[in-house]
């Protein structure tokens, strides 16, 4: 079979750099891939680097080898185009249809799906006029991934970061694999919650879990990816934040709930994949507990944590809204999920069975999505995305 061919435009923005390594992961995982930088481009990240990781000749505009037609031709033959970084300059010309240069005149011809990765200064992307030309390329169907937030160029910090290359290649390889259909999240808005919380005893330590997040970081970059818009509340996970999702932080498990409550009277549907301590201490100790000699420690003494769960279960903040729990079992997996399905309230049920193999922190999953309706979806064995697109499935169904 070809290789899926796969355009990178590249516009003129300090986060040029990072798009070679997006370029190495697309070659290396079985794309060919032509590079389309811009003149400003070039500035950044030189034509020998480009063709030298691509193996492929690099030009900026449409009079090179204008026997082969490349301004036509590049675009047409492409699987996908990305442009990452897209300048707020890109954006507003491929929303006005301008064509002036090379990638400009690819963006043109493409009939394939687009992905933009916007890296700017936080004013340039708030500005309306580049959200303006943001609306009009979504509508247009293609994916504009939202920056992250972070260091800017300089010592400035903000939202405008270009995303981490691995995420905008996790998206990529998404789009290119959905391929020209309307995803079935767009319009959607969801909340993740993912990690572990930890109860703080002290200014040292605390009380913990050995949730990776990997789980509900899956769940955001694959709803992200079906078009919705999404809302992580991420407990210690250390994870790089996914492309285009809004990253939110926290710690306990009184915070995790706090930043539920808030994000979930506007979401369609929450999806609780962090493991929340049911129990904190009671008392947190202002300075460092001192091990006294010769003497037993204290008892810590613990007190419950609210059950956010069963909560915004019990207490939906929209109508049809669709609510999805986790439970780790190692007993009667499917005997108790139900009986948990039931208690919560919830709508879905992950039950894990967790032992040997099916460790905390790796990358695979096995599970079954048991349903409030009666209905059990076995996900076997396998990465923790594909049990990640079966919950999108499942809820986007309910959804209607
Ligand atoms: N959960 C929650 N708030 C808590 C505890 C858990 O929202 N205080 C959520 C988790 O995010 C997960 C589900 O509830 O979606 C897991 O339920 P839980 O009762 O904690 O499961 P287990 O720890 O497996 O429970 P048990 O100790 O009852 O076996």
């Amino acid at each position: 079979m070809d290789k899926p061919k796969v355009v990178l435009g590249v516009s003129g923005g300090i986060a040029a750099y990072k798009a070679c390594e997006l370029l190495r992961r697309l070659t290396e995982s079985g794309h060919d891939v032509r590079v389309v930088p811009t003149e400003s481009a070039l500035h950044f990240v030189g034509a020998a680097t480009w063709s030298a990781l691509s193996g492929h000749p690099v030009s900026t505009e449409v009079w090179s080898d204008v026997h082969e037609v490349p301004h036509v031709r590049i675009g047409q033959e492409a699987d996908l185009v990305v442009v990452a970084p897209a300048t707020a300059d890109m954006l507003a010309k491929a929303a006005h249809g301008l064509a002036d240069d090379l990638l400009t005149n690819t963006l043109l011809t493409a009939r394939c799906p687009v992905v933009f990765a916007p890296a700017m200064h936080t004013e340039m992307w708030e500005h309306p006029a580049t959200q303006e030309n943001v609306a009009t390329l979504r509508r247009r169907g293609a994916v504009v991934i939202d920056p992250a937030v972070g260091r800017l160029t300089g010592v400035d910090t903000g939202k405008g970061r270009l995303p981490e290359p691995s995420e905008i290649f996790e998206i990529c390889r998404r789009v290119l694999a959905r391929g020209m259909a309307e995803p079935d999240l767009a319009g959607r808005h969801v909340v993740v919650s993912a990690g572990g919380t930890r109860e703080p005893l002290d200014p040292v330590r605390f009380l913990g879990n050995r949730s990776s997040g990997k789980q509900g970081y899956a769940l955001a970059r694959t709803a992200a990816a079906r078009g919705a818009r999404v809302t992580l509340i991420a407990a210690n996970t250390g994870l790089p934040d996914p492309a285009g999702v809004d990253v939110v932080q926290v710690g306990t498990a009184v915070q995790l709930r706090e930043a539920v409550l808030k994000a979930a009277p506007e979401a369609d549907a929450v999806v609780m994949a962090a493991a929340v301590a049911d129990f904190r201490p009671a008392a947190y100790a202002a300075g460092k507990i001192k091990k006294k000699d010769d003497r037993d420690p204290d008892p810590i003494v613990l007190v419950r944590n609210p059950d956010i769960l069963a909560e915004i279960s019990a207490d939906r903040a929209r109508p049809g809204q669709v609510i999805v729990g986790f439970a780790a079992e190692t007993d009667d997996v499917l005997a108790n999920g139900r009986s948990k399905l039931q208690r919560k309230g919830c709508d879905l049920l992950v039950v894990n069975e967790v032992g040997e193999r099916k460790t905390f922190g790796s990358e695979e999953n096995e599970a079954v999505v048991l349903g409030a309706d009666g209905s059990e979806t076995p996900v076997p064995y396998g990465p923790k995305e594909a049990l990640a697109e079966t919950v999108w499935d499942l809820v986007a169904r309910q959804l209607g």
